[in-house]
This record gives C-alpha cells, structure tokens and sequence, in this order.
C-alpha cells in the first residue's frame, strides 16, 4: 500500500482530537496495557534518554517520563496530534520531562549515537518508508542500545484471525463511521494493519537495517506485537 507522507500526517491532523478517544474503544482500552509494557521493557535498560517516534499524543512519552533521572523526546510530522500531546503533558507538569518537538523519523535532526532508546508505537506501519525510518532509529541510537516497537499485528491462529478479521473489516470502519470526521482514516488504518509484516518477517527488517537480537512478544494472541533489538 503506498502511502504518502503528506497523506498522513493530514490524516493524523484531521483525526487528532478524537484520536485518544477511538483508541480506547478499538482496543477497548487494551492500548494502555500494551504501551506500559513499552514501559517497563524501555525501563529495564535503565535509559538517560529516550526517543519516542511517530509520540502522537504522547501517551508512551507521558508513560516513559515516569522512569527516574530520564528525559524524554518525542516527535511527530503530525503537529495537531503533538499539540494535544502537549495538553496533557502540561497538565502533567511533565515540560521538564518530555520535549515533543516535529520531525520525520526518516531524517532525524540528532547526532550518531545520541539515544538508549528508542521507543515506536503504532508507528511504523505509517512510515513512508519503513527502512529508512529504521535505519534512522539506528544511527540515533547509542551501541547497545535497544529500538522498542509496538504494532498491530495479525494472529497467526486460524480461530483469533477469523475474529481479528471479522473485527477489523466491519467494526473497525463502523466506529470510524459512526465516530470519526474522517471515517476512511480507519479504513486506511485496518487495510494497512493487515498486510503490514509482523512476526518474523518484521524482524528479519529489523536485521536487514542493522539490529541484532531481534525479540518479538505477540499481546492478546498476535492482535498487537512488541519487537525489541539491540543496535
Ligand atoms: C497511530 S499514531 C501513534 C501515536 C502514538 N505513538 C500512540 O501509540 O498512540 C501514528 C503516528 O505516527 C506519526 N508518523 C507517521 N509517519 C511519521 C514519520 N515519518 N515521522 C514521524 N512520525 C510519523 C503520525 O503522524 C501519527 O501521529
């Protein structure tokens, strides 16, 4: 599926202030749990700084922040998504946590060497170009350090895909429709979920763009994957 970059982040723009809101029914809350995984997995490497990409509204910024003596940057092309994350990360008192700053992940503004970690959630099935952006991720990243990525997967299951299908091809678009300013957003987001790679064939990406020890962890039976790598 091609995507344009443009594309999206209007797309983003144009669903931002519903975006928290539809996340919460579509996982029926499960987003959460998930992304504090993000967390205790990005805390257990006991990061200075982080780099969340593709941060949207900063949920996982917002999670991150709570590890001690760590600071926290997030970017986004989409500066409507980043404004409401900056909403809530002052209504946190979080500023001098997290810094959201615009950026492309494709052509990332920091020097060689720079992160511990680098965080993506539900990002990178929306990079215009999914290497680059990983190889980006990679150069940013200090040696040793760890890329922590939350996608939508599809289970490999024959019972829960039936479901996962069922699921994203009629109620998917339906909270969109019902819902949403711009229900073919969540058309665009379910096609793209379903043919994106997951499991193996996302990791074997991972190794072709220069990480090593490449880990997959499938939540809620492959609905969601966490891939985690060393650079
Ligand atoms: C589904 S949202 C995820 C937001 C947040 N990480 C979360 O887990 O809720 C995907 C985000 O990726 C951003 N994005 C897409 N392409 C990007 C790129 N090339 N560089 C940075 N962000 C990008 C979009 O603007 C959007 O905010």
């Amino acid at each position: 599926m091609l995507k344009s970059k443009t594309k999206i982040q209007k797309m983003f723009d144009t669903i931002s202030n519903e975006y928290d809101m539809l996340n919460n029914i579509i996982t029926f809350g499960q987003h959460k749990k998930w992304k504090s995984k993000v967390h205790k997995l990005a805390e257990s490497q006991n990061p200075k700084l982080i780099l969340d990409v593709a941060t949207g509204t900063a949920d996982i910024a917002i999670l991150l922040s709570q590890i001690k003596n760590c600071k926290i940057i997030g970017i986004d092309i989409s500066k409507k998504m980043l404004s409401f994350g900056q909403k809530k990360i002052e209504q946190l008192y979080l500023n001098d946590k997290i810094k959201l700053e615009t950026g492309d992940v494709e052509s990332l503004k920091y020097s060689d060497n720079y992160f511990n970690v680098v965080t993506i959630g539900y990002g990178v099935r929306n990079f215009e170009n999914l290497e680059l952006g990983l190889m980006e991720s990679n150069r940013v990243l200090k040696k040793n350090g760890t890329i922590i990525i939350l996608e939508t997967s599809v289970p490999q299951n024959r019972f829960f895909k039936k479901i996962y299908n069922i699921f994203s091809s009629t109620i998917i678009p339906l909270i969109g429709k019902i819902f949403s300013k711009n229900p073919s957003a969540y058309k665009y987001l379910n096609k793209s979920a379903s043919i994106f790679p997951s499991g193996k064939m996302f990791e074997k990406i991972l190794l072709k763009v220069g990480f090593r020890q490449t880990q997959s962890i499938e939540l809620l039976f492959g609905a969601s994957t966490i891939y985690i790598a060393k650079k």
